[in-house]
């Protein structure tokens, strides 16, 4: 049996709530061993794990990993937020009563951890000082070392995070136990995996996963349903998958900031990692403060709406990232140090990793190279083309290691927001850009956002669904609710961010091509966006928004044919009408939904008819 005082004792966690909570959980799990960790043991537990086999060397400073070949993207059906009142109840959030989903997950985690060491990770989600502080304290206990690793790099990771607490209750207790993978029976009426957050008694219980989006607690439990169920009970903030950048005007010295929601694998991190176009790079310059995450709050000094991004890293979609769509991306994997890739093909022989897309073609040599299941590519049957890399391959490093991170980004401050984004992946309908000035609309563009799923959530690729301000999978409470928070939090601010809804992704429907060449080039509408919340440009209003005309958008050196361009460029009022339709049956699922919401509903959809007449 463990000793958990003497491992806190000589690791400095004080903190009495906290130390109970780890004796409960090291009895209850019969952990052999308790580690606390703080930043400072990041190399040894490399060292630990290079000698474990649970990571391999992929150059100088960066590690290859490889999950269990079902347990590669963040589970949505098997994600559940409990709470003590059925009114909690949502239609994403799977809600189930805490009293069932305690004991259900205590007796899965009981004797789990025999013969295995439980760590304890301290951790903050939010830069030291920051007026929100008091809700980011947390302690994640797990049974699996390579998560330790990743917590380090993804949170502000120590024992001085939870000591001090001002009410040392207040932390969140967030225990994650990996347990047999092979018998969980993935994906079978039999599943064993269960990914619960009892949200009112702010604890987060996963069971059945080590892949990261499942298992580093900090980052996607606390960071956001457990956030946005803070947020609102607090009635204080809002917890969102947000990216959150700062585009700087050289000319000017004027710096804006812009955050914004796209589904998991849409172009956040990209867009926070963005490199400014040749053509406009002696001007702008863009910094990083968070690609997945923001918490939003009023700052009483001010009055204006601010951010932050809790996290401290970045775990980053692999595929496509290349010299030309992300060399930011690139250049935090080789020049920094500590990269850890999971799910990549691997050279063992080389120590090179490889995606679809870091370069056109594959390796031409196959020697020794592994695809992501570990099995040789040199054995394949002729004419296998399945892919080397998992598509939700990723790759994870510390925000110190991002060539473009904003100076200010661990300032306890936070800093003003003057744009909110919504998009994802549209292959028609959705315009480059549309603006909207008024909260409701705004709001009720976000609750309205319709995507194609992608690989980063198991099931289906590609089909047009519904993911609200790109919280579907982290909705924390009933969604009406929700709406009402938002409009709350947002409508507080004395001056108001300007909405857009954004879409890189329209494809022509003949032969699939992405119709606007994307990546650097994203900069141009978001430029147009600040120019227009500013009033230095009118933009052209059609029921759906205000879209910028050509001349408006700076489109010097934009490799784009004239009729994409137009495509682009407008509303297929038609195609809007059928899609009022669909969002009606939408938002009607939801309970309290409130009326500023339907009447923007109404205000759009009569506008789309007026324009039909
Ligand atoms: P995130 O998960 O929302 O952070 O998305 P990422 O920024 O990691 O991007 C996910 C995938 O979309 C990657 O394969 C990117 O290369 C690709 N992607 C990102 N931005 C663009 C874009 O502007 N155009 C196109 N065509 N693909 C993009
Ligand atoms: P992503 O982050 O949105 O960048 O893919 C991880 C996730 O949401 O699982
Ligand atoms: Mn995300
Ligand atoms: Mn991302």
């Amino acid at each position: 049996m463990a000793d958990p005082d003497k491992a806190m004792d000589e690791a400095g966690l004080a903190n009495p709530s906290v130390r109970e909570y780890v004796r409960y959980w090291a009895e209850l799990t019969g952990a052999d061993r308790v580690e606390v960790v703080s930043a400072a043991d990041d190399a040894r537990l490399i060292d630990e794990a290079l000698a474990a086999g649970e990571l391999e060397p992929a150059g100088e400073g960066r590690y290859y990993s490889r999950s269990y070949h079902k347990d590669t993207a963040r589970s949505e059906e098997r994600t559940i937020v409990a709470t003590n009142d059925p009114k909690d109840k949502g239609v994403y959030n799977n809600w189930r009563p805490a009293s069932e989903m305690r004991p259900l997950l205590e007796s899965k985690m009981r004797g789990a951890l025999v013969g295995k060491t439980m760590y304890v990770v301290p951790y903050l989600m939010a830069p030291p000082g920051n007026v929100l502080a008091p809700w980011a304290a947390g302690v994640e206990l797990t049974d699996t070392r390579t998560v330790v690793l990743h917590m380090i790099r993804m949170a502000r990771v120590g024992s001085e995070f939870v000591n001090d607490l001002e009410d040392p209750d207040s932390f969140v207790r967030a225990v994650h136990v990996t347990g047999e993978l092979e018998s969980l029976g993935h994906g079978t009426p039999d599943d064993q995996r269960y990914f619960v957050t009892v949200a009112d008694e702010r604890t987060i219980l996963h069971f059945g996963s080590s892949y990261g989006g499942n298992a580093l607690l900090g980052k996607i439990a606390h960071g956001l349903r457990q956030g946005a169920y803070d947020g609102w009970d607090s009635r204080k903030y809002l917890a969102e998958q947000y990216m959150l950048i700062g585009i700087h005007d050289k000319e000017t010295g004027e710096t804006y900031h812009i955050c914004g929601g796209f589904p998991s694998a849409s172009g956040k991190t990209n867009l926070a990692m963005m490199l400014p176009p040749d053509a406009l790079g002696d001007r702008y310059h863009v910094s990083f403060y968070g690609d997945d995450i923001a918490w939003l709050w009023v700052d009483e000094e001010s009055g204006r709406l601010y951010g932050m991004n809790p996290e401290y890293g970045v775990f980053g979609v692999a595929k496509d990232t290349n010299e030309i769509t992300n060399p930011t991306a690139l250049k935090s994997i080789d020049e920094g140090t500590g990269t850890i890739f999971t799910n990549v093909a691997y050279n063992p022989q080389t120590q090179e990793v490889w995606w679809e897309g870091r370069t056109p073609q594959p390796p031409a040599d196959v020697t020794g190279w592994l695809d992501w299941m570990g099995s040789p590519i040199a054995d394949r049957e002729p004419g296998d083309d399945s892919p080397w890399a998992h598509p939700n391959s990723r790759f994870t490093t510390t925000l110190d290691n991002v060539p473009n991170i904003a100076p200010d980004y661990n300032a306890a401050s936070g800093v003003p927001i003057d744009a909110i984004i919504f998009g994802g992946r549209t292959r028609d309908r959705e315009p480059l850009i549309r603006a909207i000035d008024d909260l409701a609309e705004g709001v009720y563009d976000g609750l309205t956002l319709g995507a194609e799923a992608t690989f980063a959530a198991e099931g289906v690729d590609g089909q047009l669904r519904y993911d609200p301000m790109s919280n579907r999978p982290f909705m924390a409470y009933g969604e009406g609710d929700y709406a009402r928070h938002y409009l709350d939090v947002v409508g507080a601010a004395k001056e108001q961010p300007i909405f857009a809804h954004v879409n890189w992704f329209q494809r022509d429907p003949e032969d699939g091509h992405f119709l606007w060449p994307g990546y650097r080039e994203n900069l141009r509408p978001l430029l147009w966006l600040i120019q227009l919340k500013k009033g230095e440009v009118t933009g052209r209003k059609t029921p759906v928004g205000i879209i910028p005309t050509k001349e408006e958008l700076l489109l010097d050196g934009v490799e784009i044919t004239p009729e994409d361009l137009d495509t682009i460029l407008s509303i297929d009022v038609d195609r809007w009408r059928q899609e009022i339709g669909f969002r009606e049956e939408h938002l009607a699922q939801f309970e309290r939904m409130p009326e500023e919401i339907w009447e923007a509903h109404r205000r759009v959809a009569a506008a789309l008819e007026a324009e039909a007449q």
